[in-house]
This record gives structure tokens, sequence and C-alpha cells, in this order.
């Protein structure tokens, strides 16, 4: 199992809702209905199956990205096989919801639809309704405030992301505006995750909301949170966010911090297709405090005051136009080549706030020559407060491996597949960072002996910048 996949999982609720309103009242035995690969397969697919049967380096070395590559796989019997195979399932953490498995086989039997006759919107409107929940967000003139406050920190910690253990993880929380604190991980080849809270007015509140959201495969996707419940302990303090439209049912996050820990929990129903279940654990302990405390002085946080106004309401999804509105999610499906500009993507799914928006951050593109030795090899590209290798650009080890005080500064670690030699960090802090690109030797996803490095390198990015630095020396042996 490739570590650089999992994080996807969490964004992957991507598109599943585009079929909540026929499986709702699906029944057992067949289906009636048309069933497209459009329609009915493709939402599926890219929910279930394509954090790892896509990208460059697809696991089983096979894609189920077109049209074309879900009806060789469908037509040859294999795929059926293992969706229904309860001792080697795909995916592999379990069999999906018999009535999405029963598609497959509706689909096979009836010829392999590609584009369905869509059905009318009105009809599907009418297949399910969604009565949205009366959330009532926290006012942060009495509490909750200190919440963005509390989330400033490097937190260095461990991870559990659909029933997966990661014994290292990171969040790079740090202040962009007055009352806006943001991180993101970057996976590099696949796409990225963001979090970040904000102070806004909501339902006549002043409260905090979170963004959260990225891309992944092509597909974009912003979920909005708002704060709805807030508890204290002795020495604890609890914060509850929930979808913005469809409440706890559908989504929600929870941060308790105690001390210098943070405890960050998620749950989903893809969009409401299930009962909320846990998708996300990371517990951490905040470390290089300095970082976050520059950029607060920097950006004059934390104040309260609105950084994003969404008295108005939130406006409607493009997704909503066709089915009933669940979550307070913008979504943008891909599939179109060239792939429109990210703030292209949002403007087609109505995302409220998108990336042009977003205050103070930066983006960096790195590009890499590659070398006979390292044409072949993944990259990991890594960027932290320490550097990780000597001026001359050998690890600097304890034990053999890179010393572990140092490891812990990573602040992003995506990374690139053998076919790629360049890569854009978006939604990126400015400040002074180490970057140090590593090709892969022994494809162990780890700086490990034997793995090439280059000399060490410094960047400095600025707000609201872009920069670029290119790496023609990657060719030290470790
Ligand atoms: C978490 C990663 C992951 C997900 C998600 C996943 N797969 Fe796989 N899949 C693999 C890996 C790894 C293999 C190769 C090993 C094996 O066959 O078990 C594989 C193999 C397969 C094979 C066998 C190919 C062959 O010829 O032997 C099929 C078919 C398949 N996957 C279909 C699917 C479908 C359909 C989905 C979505 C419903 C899916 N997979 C989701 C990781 C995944």
């Amino acid at each position: 199992m490739k570590y650089d996949f999992l994080p996807f999982k969490m964004a992957a609720t991507a598109s599943v809702w585009l079929l909540c309103a026929g499986w709702a009242t699906a029944q057992p035995g067949d289906i009636a209905d048309e069933v497209s690969y459009t329609n009915d397969i493709r939402p599926i697919v890219n929910n279930f199956c394509t954090t790892c049967h896509a990208g460059e380096d697809p696991e089983g070395d096979f894609v189920l990205t077109s049209y074309e590559d879900v009806l060789r796989h469908t037509k040859d019997g294999e795929l059926l096989k293992r969706i229904n195979d309860v001792e080697d399932p795909m995916p592999q953490n379990g069999l999906m919801p018999a009535y999405m498995r029963r598609l497959f086989k509706a689909w096979a039997a009836q010829g392999f639809i590609n584009r369905g006759q869509s059905r009318p919107a009105t009809e599907r409107q009418q297949m399910t309704q969604f009565e949205a929940p009366d959330i009532t967000p926290i006012d942060i003139n009495d509490q909750g405030f200190e919440m963005l406050e509390y989330l400033q920190g490097h937190w260095v910690g461990s991870m559990n992301l659909m029933g997966q253990d990661f014994d290292w993880w990171a969040f790079d929380f740090r202040p962009i505006a007055a009352s806006h604190i943001h991180a993101i991980f970057e996976g590099g080849t696949i796409g990225n995750l963001f979090t970040s809270f904000f102070v806004t007015e909501f339902r006549g509140r002043r409260t905090i909301m979170a963004r959260n959201g990225g891309l992944l495969n092509g597909i974009y996707r912003t979920s909005y949170f708002v704060l709805d419940k807030v508890q204290y302990g002795r020495d604890w303090a609890r914060y509850r966010l929930v979808d913005a439209h469809g409440g706890a049912d559908i989504m929600s996050m929870e941060l308790t911090f105690r001390g210098d820990s943070l405890e960050f929990q998620a749950w989903t129903s893809r969009f409401g297709l299930t009962e909320p279940r846990p998708h996300m654990h990371f517990k951490g302990q905040r470390m290089h405090a300095e970082l976050a405390a520059t950029a607060a002085s920097n950006v004059g946080f934390p104040r309260n005051v609105v950084d994003f106004d969404f008295t108005k309401g939130l406006p409607k999804p493009t997704w909503a136009d066709s089915y009933p509105m669940t979550s307070a999610s913008y979504i943008w499906e891909g599939g179109q080549q060239p792939a429109p500009t990210i703030e292209e993507m949002g403007k087609r799914a109505k995302d409220p706030r998108r990336i042009d928006q977003m205050p103070h951050l930066s983006r960096l593109t790195v590009s890499v020559r590659r070398t006979p030795t390292t044409s072949d090899k993944k990259l990991l590209v890594y960027l932290s407060r320490d550097p990780l290798v000597n001026p001359q650009g050998t690890f600097i080890k304890q034990y053999g491996y890179i010393r572990e005080d140092l490891l812990n500064t990573l602040l992003s670690f995506p990374e690139l597949a053998k076919t790629q030699s360049a890569f854009t960090f978006t939604y990126l802090h400015p400040g002074e960072y180490y970057l140090t690109v590593i090709a892969d030797m022994d494809d162990d996803g780890f700086p490990s002996p034997g793995d090439v490095t280059h000399a060490r390198r410094k960047v400095l990015v600025k707000p609201k910048s872009h920069a670029r630095i290119s790496i023609s020396d990657l060719n030290v042996a470790n």
C-alpha cells in the first residue's frame, strides 16, 4: 500500500452524492432505469477507485479514468469479480454498498451505455428529499474565538486515515490574515487537501467557519463548515464544526486542544449516503511555534474581525441545480483536456471563495533536471524548516538515516511520479524553506541510503508571489 494515495480518501467524497437521489430509492434486483457510464458508473469509480487506479503510477498498473478503461475491465469480468469478492475486495478496505455493485451489473446487462439521455433534473429531485437542519452557529463574541489562536503551530504526530495508520504526519497551521489560519497537505502527483479556519458572519452571528477541500485526480472540491459546539474542561477545549448546509449528519470535524497537543477528527457520510463514519484521526504536538508566531505578527493575527462575509448565506453549488442540496460543497469534475486553471475550476463549481481570493499565500514551482540514473525514479520534494542535507548535499544522518529532529521540521512533502519533473506548490505559506529533492532509488517512499540528492538549497517565498527554482545537480549519492 502506498502511503501517498491514502490522504485522498478523505477528499474522495467528491462525486458520489451525484447518485444519492437515484440510490435512495433503488430497489434490490433489476434496475429498470437506464444505467449509463456518465450518470451512474463514473461517479462511483471516481469516488471508490481512482484514488488508486489513476495518475502516473496507478496500483495494479492500470487506470480507470475513461469510459474505455472501465469498459475493458468490466468486459473481461475482472472488475465485476473483484468488486463482489468478499475475500479480496476492490476497493481493498471493503465491499461497496450492494446497490452500487448492482449498478455495474445493470450497466453491463444494458450494453455499457456511455452517455445516458440524462434524466430530467425535476425527476431526480423528486427521488429524495433532504431537509437541511437548523444550524445555530456559536457566537464568538461570547466564546470560542480563542480556537484560532490555539491552532497556531506545526503539529507533528500520527494519523489514522480510513483505518490506515501513519506513524508520521504534520499540519503546518499559520495565520494568513488577521482572522484566518490555514494548512495544506500536498500529495504531489495525485492532488492536495487544505483546511483553513476564519471569522465570518453567518446566520446573524459572528462565528468561525472552515473551508476544507482540494484537488484530487482533477476533481475540485471545497466544503464549508461552521462552528456549532464548544466545550471546555479543566485543561482542555473542544470545538465542533459541521457541514454549513447539511449539518453533522453530513460531515463534521472536531478539534480538541490540551496544552501543546491537538486531536483532530473528522467524520463523513459520503454526502448523506451513509451514517457519518470516522474518516480521519490525527494526534499531534505543537512544534516550531515561531513559524506561526512570525506569520501572526506579519498579518496582525488574531483579531475578531470578519475575514469573509457570509451574511447573505452560501451560494447554491452547481450540482444542486439537478440534485437535492445536502452539503455546502462545491465541486467541479474533471475529464476535460486541457484542464482549466484552478481559479477557473473554482468559478465553475461556484465556490464562494477561490484560491485567487485567499490572502497572503503564494506559489512555488520546482523544476528538476533528471539524469539517466534518476530518470525513472519517484521524486520526494521536501520543504523543511531545517536543512536535511549538508552543504554538499549528503543526508545529515544518525543511525544511517536523516536525523529525526530534522525530519520533524518537514512542512510539505509531495511525491512526484517517475514521469514528472516539475511541481507547483499552491496555497503555500510565504517564508523561508530548505528545499530537498530526493530521487527515491529504492522506491520505499522515504529518504534512505542509496537515494540521490543535491547540494543544500534555501528558498525564500514572498507573500502573494510565484517563486520558481530549478534543481540541476540531482547527482549526490547517499
Ligand atoms: C486503496 C487502493 C485501491 C483502491 C481504492 C482500489 N484498488 Fe483495485 N487494486 C489495487 C491494488 C494494489 C491492486 C493490485 C493487487 C490486487 O490485485 O489486489 C488492485 C487490483 C485491481 C484489479 C485486478 C486487476 C487484475 O487484472 O488482476 C481490479 C479489477 C481492480 N483493482 C478494480 C478496482 C475497482 C473497480 C476499484 C473501485 C471500485 C478499485 N479497484 C479500488 C488498489 C486499489
